[in-house]
């Protein structure tokens, strides 16, 4: 493993672009496999968790390659015209490509087995089996639905209509890929809505797919076995992973930065909004839309932080960003409350416990509740902390956050786990001012 260490930063100053999106990444691997013809996808994020789906899409038949630009060309088999892989599809450390792909083959005369890192091992896949297995699929493993898996698909499947009991974009969208092979309609209810990227995506590819309001719910309706051709894609940049650099300048001092070109699709950016009712100096410039997708350039200045209680209902949009919130709750005047994130316990770690574990080694004062935790914030924070990171990518960005701005550095176990999502995060955050090291230069 190796052992990154955060020192203090100068002032973060400069412009900065961050990889693209993940959501959006798997997603149009994945439907450039279900289309005829050569789709190209610039933007791609060239983390090892969409490489894995990109694997696992060349197994089941799509040629896909890189091209000399940086840009990836995709030629699909069309809806139904899945192979059978030869080998188990390692999904790394990755529950959206596990979850997506489980879907898109259940509908299939395929058996594919599924394996994954330690992390992705333990994290829970009954809630795609559930619905999954009314279309007719069967599954095989452990019996608490663990990974590894093997899913026997059904070759005629029958349509469903499921309301999923957990607001999760991964499961909505397992459901919704299943359905493109099946015939006839199939309904997604979903009470609290969560990320439109693979109903955007469906559109963009001309999938008749209706979303309407279902009582105080909204049911997603897909016609299944249309024939879709290439389209191309550009994939935004993520701003789940510009919440780190935005964090990283507001608790900066002299700290000024431009994030050009970040995703700002509404489902996605609860993190801005909360920063803003924090006082953060948050601000859009040149929004657009490309691809069906807003856009942004995101300036983000030093600013002095007060404590929030976030909203429940906002969790959905911005479920991956309460590592690095609360690194800015650390920083804020008063008490932060972060409440309803049962959810975050089933993430890549356990990120409740994980976090507070990591925050009270660096000395915040932090209260840990079963659904969320409540921060204290001060106007320094010791650090000094040797951090575990559990298999998880933004438990390690949070904490290397924290030490550019706490009075010793704070020290990641595992570095090597940003590669999954950040490619290249500690040369960009040093190139802005900070002092991300492989190892502690001078230990407190
Ligand atoms: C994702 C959905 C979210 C999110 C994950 C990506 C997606 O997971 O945490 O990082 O691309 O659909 P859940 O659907 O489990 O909430």
């Amino acid at each position: 493993m190796t052992q990154l260490s955060s020192h203090k930063a100068n002032a973060l100053t400069g412009r900065l672009r961050v990889p693209g999106d993940k959501s959006i990444s798997h997603r149009s691997l994945i439907m450039g496999t279900l289309a005829l013809g050569e789709s190209r996808i610039s933007g791609l994020l060239e983390g090892e968790d969409v490489l894995d789906t990109a694997k696992a899409m060349r197994a089941l038949g799509a040629d896909i390659r890189r091209d000399e630009a940086g840009d990836w060309r995709v030629i699909g088999v069309g809806v139904g015209g899945l192979c059978q892989p030869d080998t188990a599809l390692d999904m790394g450390n990755s529950g959206t490509g596990a979850r997506l792909v489980m879907g898109l083959v259940a509908t299939t005369p395929h058996s594919v087995t599924f394996t994954g890192d330690a992390s992705l091992s333990s994290r829970p896949m009954k809630r795609v089996t559930d619905p999954l297995t009314k279309f007719g699929a069967s599954f095989h493993g452990a019996k608490d639905m663990t990974l590894p898996l093997t899913v026997s698909g059904i070759e005629d499947p029958l349509p469903i209509e499921y309301e999923v009991p957990v607001a999760s974009a991964q499961v909505k969208s397992a459901i919704l890929l299943a359905a493109l092979n099946t015939p006839g309609k199939t309904t997604v209810i979903e009470k609290t809505p969560t990320r439109d990227h693979t109903e955007r995506m469906f559109e963009h590819f001309g999938v008749e797919i209706a979303i309407t309001p279902h009582g105080k719910n909204t049911a997603i309706t897909v016609t299944g076995q249309p024939e879709l051709t290439a389209r191309d894609m550009v994939v935004p940049t993520d701003p789940s992973s510009a919440a780190f650099p935005t964090i990283a300048a507001l608790i900066t001092p002299g700290s000024d930065i431009l994030i050009e070109n970040v995703g700002m699709n509404p489902s996605r950016t609860g993190i801005y909004t909360t920063l803003q009712e924090m006082g953060g100096d948050v601000s859009f410039v040149n929004e657009r839309l490309e691809c069906g997708e807003s856009v942004a350039d995101i300036r983000v200045r030093y600013s002095p932080l007060n404590g929030v209680t976030v909203p429940q209902d906002r969790a959905p949009s911005m479920i991956d960003e309460y590592p690095i919130l609360c690194i800015a709750a650390s920083f804020a005047t008063g008490e932060t409350v972060m409440r309803g994130l049962e959810e975050l316990r089933v993430k890549e770690s356990d990120r409740i416990s994980v976090m507070v574990a990591g925050l009270q080694a660096a000395g915040v004062q932090v209260v840990e509740h079963d659904d969320g935790m409540t921060i204290t914030g001060q106007t320094s924070i010791p650090g000094g902390a040797l951090v575990k990171t559990h298999l998880d990518h933004r438990i390690a960005m949070s904490f290397l956050t924290l030490g550019m701005a706490s009075d010793q550095p704070v020290t990641v176990d595992d570095g090597r786990v940003i590669e999954t999502s950040f490619p290249g995060f500690r040369d960009l955050m040093n190139g802005l001012g900070a002092h991300i090291t492989d190892q502690i230069k001078d230990p407190a």
